[in-house]
């Protein structure tokens, strides 16, 4: 018997499951850790609890499974984007990684626009100067913190950082390197144009390969701590959205996934690299070979419920907790029971500012039309319709560049929910799909594992054989005329008070 192992690193925790090479799997666990969050709009993780949680989930899937660990085929890894973690000469960590919801960089955001232009920069890197990318995390880090940058000698992303631990390599992948806005994403490789025109020595960066390539063997050292046998091979692995495109057989084009776990993403394969030249979108290489993506992230999806759920609802996790249910599905079941639009209340998802459509680091959360009638099921249900409206915004824009939205799989933590999927079958007017057995990215990893270690061929071969998915929800044309006033509403409010997010950040 041959066994993959997926980790996935993200931001809530990190899942690692053991697979059979048939995609089968056979033990799991996750290992949650904090999110600091110093000062408004910043949001930063210790590596050191990445680590850890990789260590015990790995440990643990071998040893509760019982499996030899000599018939591990191989490993991928799969992680949270954009995160900047500084290392240095000695390997060490030197500060906290601050991750992709971080919001503090306008200024630097500013800085690479006159710097390198901003044609420029969507030429070669496909995205505008973005917050939430590592680019601008860089320089924030080179403005504010000398003396930290001065000892840094390498950048990597979380995952590659955890590839670094397992295996000693100092080595990235296309699908998760192309979300650091240091890469000429048509070429596949770092932008030596950019990195020179930043002052950023490539030196400093990992070696890049395919997603599906094996970029480095388990050490002794790390072998004596997860159970692992020293050299079973790690894979590239892909940026979390990448990874679980894998795992929901999205690696053809015309094919797309939206994801809610704490972002919202919608994820679609295309044989061409298509750009929003606003910059509303994604553009980036896809972890399936010689593709490319376009995506969006909605920095608040999950992260916007959960908050609901910690600050207000009280009541519903205590009766979860009695009841042996989960908090969500008590929150879904009353908001089930109000009507589409919540009874004139809206949200807008912009807890962590917002990246897609509208890429803007001071706008915040907004309730709009909050009553004196409304009661908890109106503020839930308004959190779902809002997080539902802004992928339906995305999707208009995928649609108008020509990305056809069709065939749709809906996956994540929020994707178990019966009510969020109908809202975005309702919102996207097109059927949505749940898969058989949803291990999302940690799947997606374990396969790109498959495919680098010989497993499978290729990876339309590992997904026809594992993923698969059936119809979870129907539109239906009332409820989708039901929503369009809300939803023009929703759209406006976001022109209406982009000045005022301003203003108040300014205070
Ligand atoms: C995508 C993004 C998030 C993170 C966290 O651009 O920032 O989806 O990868 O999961």
């Amino acid at each position: 018997m041959k066994y993959l192992i997926g980790a996935d690193i993200g931001t809530s925790g990190t899942k690692t499951v053991l697979f059979t090479s048939d995609g089968m799997p056979v033990a799991s666990k996750t290992v949650e850790y904090p999110l600091y969050q110093p000062q408004n709009g910043w949001a930063e993780q210790d590596p050191a609890d990445w680590l850890n949680a990789v260590v015990e989930g790995i440990s643990f899937v071998i040893g509760s499974s019982g499996c030899d660990a000599s018939e591990i085929a191989g490993i991928g890894l799969s992680g949270q984007m954009h995160g900047l973690v500084m290392l240095g000469k000695d390997g060490s960590v030197l500060r906290k990684s601050i991750i992709w919801c971080d919001q503090r960089t306008s200024a630097q955001c500013d800085e690479l626009d006159e710097k390198v232009g901003r044609e420029r920069i969507i030429r070669i890197t496909c995205n505008p100067p973005m917050t939430g990318f590592t680019a601008s995390k860089i320089l924030w880090v080179r403005e504010n913190e000398p003396e930290i940058y001065e000892k840094c000698a390498h950048i990597l992303l979380p995952k590659d950082y955890i590839r670094y631990m397992l295996t000693g390599e100092l080595a990235t992948e296309v699908s998760d390197a192309s979300g650091m806005q240091l890469m000429d994403v048509g070429k596949r490789s770092w932008s030596k144009e950019l990195l020179s025109i930043l002052e950023i020595d490539e030196g400093l960066l990992g070696k890049m390969y395919e997603s599906p390539d094996i970029t480095g063997r388990v050490t002794e050292k790390a072998a004596a701590i997860t159970g692992l046998k020293a050299g079973t091979p790690v894979v590239g692995g892909a940026g979390d959205n990448a990874a679980a495109a894998v795992g929901t057989g999205v690696v053809r084009a015309g094919s797309a996934f939206t994801t809610i776990g704490s972002s919202a993403v919608i994820y679609a394969v295309s044989d061409e690299l298509k750009v929003d030249k606003e910059g509303r979108v994604h553009s980036l290489c896809a972890s399936a070979p010689g593709k490319w993506t376009v995506m969006s992230c909605t920095q608040g999806a999950g992260i916007s419920l959960k908050w609901l759920r910690d600050t207000c609802c009280a009541d519903e996790v205590q009766k979860a907790s009695e009841q042996n249910a989960d908090s969500y599905y008590i929150m879904d079941k009353l908001a089930e029971q109000v009507p589409v639009g919540s009874d004139k209340l809206l949200f807008l998802p912009y807890l962590m500012g917002e990246r897609s459509p509208h890429p803007d680091p001071d706008c915040r959360g907004v309730f709009f039309g909050l009553s004196a009638r409304h009661t908890r099921a109106n503020l839930i249900r308004a959190v779902l319709e809002g997080v539902a409206f802004s992928q339906r915004e995305c999707v208009d824009v995928f649609r108008e560049m020509g990305v056809p939205v069709t065939d749709m799989t809906v996956t994540g933590g929020g994707g178990r929910s019966p009510l969020w999927r109908q809202m975005l079958s309702d919102l996207y007017g097109c059927p949505v799909s749940i898969l058989a057995a949803d291990e999302g990215a940690a799947l997606g990893a374990a396969l790109l594992a498959g495919v680098g270690c010989g497993v499978y061929s290729s990876l339309d071969e590992a997904c026809a054989a594992v993923v698969k998915k059936k119809t979870a929800a129907e539109p239906s044309k009332e409820r989708t005329m039901e929503y369009e006033p809300y939803y023009a509403l929703y759209k406006q409010l976001y022109r209406s008070l982009t000045g005022d997010f301003k203003t108040l950040a300014g205070i």
